[in-house]
């Protein structure tokens, strides 16, 4: 399927400002994204803010529908929380660990995982394993069923890693935690948005994700998805009055939704908003989407493999839209300034964002351009061009 590019500018009004390749960042959200926050907002202001959200409430409710569509699961299943980092923790500390529990995790894990990960074996003498990766330096599935023991407690990956193109084989893994019984928790953070997300067809446990990347939505949005199986017995980490009901002076219940997860307050502007931009995904097509995504990256790194002194960092037979490369002797920093400066928005990786990727690798702090389907391939040869000219500077 072809996308209307025209169309899909047009109801992008920061493109007429800047070429936007930091949608691993944040991206540029689309027109009814805009109006959906805003709209909210001025009724708020016009009605009050608890009478906005009674009028309101069928749309509210239903975004929890649209997320539960972008993803292939029940709105049961959905809790709505500010970022993904939340949605992670929520899900990952909910589990007890106890000494010698083993938890199995990629090379290329994002630090916030890694630092919980570590607090954990830290406080109950859980271990922390990392999958080694195949030869193009993806996880390898075959290396992880032989981890396999009745030690595993948990498989947690990321998908789509913070500081490059590599896409881990999430549904292989989740192959492996199916056949052996084991939850898997995946952060799909990067990768919702970017490509079709199936929770069936990943096999995954619980699912954690941002809103402002890929997804085009606003910032401080993010969703955790629960595998109904599991929503009895996992208790969240913290709770309040909406998550659970006070029954008795020693008593509560918890819900039976994934909303157990949730807290009583709620930003309804930016959460209307996210559910349309899950909307307006699903209504270009997740299919087209990627392939429009994938194709400008390809182009941009085959674009910047000619400028002398770069070097190009993703990983994998197929990288994802997510181009990270450095420049010998440039700070990414200071390329990521200057592109600024010319108008070009991208950013920079840490070596602290994925350690162990960038201690394996030895990589230098990364310059992350990622483009979306709404950037023109004229975009890409501008920002090629001009990063040329800073590698000649
Ligand atoms: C792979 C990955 N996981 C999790 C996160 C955290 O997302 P958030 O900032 O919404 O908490 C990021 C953010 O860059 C990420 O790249």
């Amino acid at each position: 399927m072809t996308l209307d590019l025209d169309r899909l500018r047009a109801e992008t009004p920061g493109v007429a400002n800047r070429i936007h390749l930091n949608n691993a960042g944040a991206a540029l959200m689309p027109a009814p994204v805009i109006a959906a926050i805003k709209d909210h907002i001025d009724l708020e202001a016009a009605i009050g803010g608890y009478e906005a959200e009674a009028q309101e409430s069928a749309r509210i409710e239903g975004v929890y529908d649209s997320i539960a569509r972008l993803i292939g699961a029940d709105r049961e299943e959905i809790a709505l929380v500010e970022n993904a980092t939340l949605a992670w923790d929520l899900a990952f500390y909910a589990f007890d660990f106890a000494p010698g529990d083993r938890i199995l995790t990629a090379r290329a894990e994002y630090a916030a995982n890694y630092i919980a990960y570590l607090q954990v074996a830290q406080r109950t003498g859980a271990v922390i394993e990392v999958v080694p990766d195949d030869a193009d330096g993806v996880l390898d599935p075959v290396a992880l069923e032989a981890m396999i023991d009745g030690r595993v407690k948990l498989i947690s990956i990321t998908w789509i890693p913070t500081n490059g193109g590599l896409v881990n084989p999430a549904a292989e893994v989740g192959r492996v935690a199916r056949a052996h019984g084991i939850p898997y928790l995946l952060d799909a953070c990067q990768a919702v948005g970017q490509v079709p997300v199936d929770v069936a067809a990943l096999g995954c446990d619980l699912l954690s994700a941002t809103g402002r990347k890929f997804l085009r939505g606003p910032r401080a949005t993010g969703f955790l998805y629960v595998r109904r199986a599991l929503l009895a017995g996992l208790e969240p980490p913290m709770i309040d009055l909406f998550g659970a009901t006070w029954t008795g002076p020693e008593s509560y219940v918890l819900r039976k939704d994934a909303r157990r997860f949730e807290t009583w307050e709620n930003n309804y502007a930016t959460r209307l908003g996210l559910g349309v931009a899950a909307d307006y995904a699903m209504a270009i097509g997740l299919e087209a989407i990627q392939a429009r995504a994938f194709a400008l990256a390809d182009a941009l790194r085959a674009a910047l493999l000619e400028v002398p002194g770069l070097t190009l960092y993703d990983l994998g037979p197929r990288p994802c839209a997510i181009v990270s490369f450095a420049i010998a002797g440039l700070e990414s920093a200071a390329i990521e300034a200057r592109l600024r400066d010319r108008g070009v928005n991208l950013s920079t990786s840490s070596r602290a964002s994925t350690l162990l990727d960038a201690t394996a690798r030895s990589l230098p702090p990364v310059v992350r351009a990622a483009p979306h389907y709404y950037n023109s391939e004229d975009e890409i040869a501008q920002a090629a061009d001009l990063v040329a000219k800073i590698a000649h500077e």
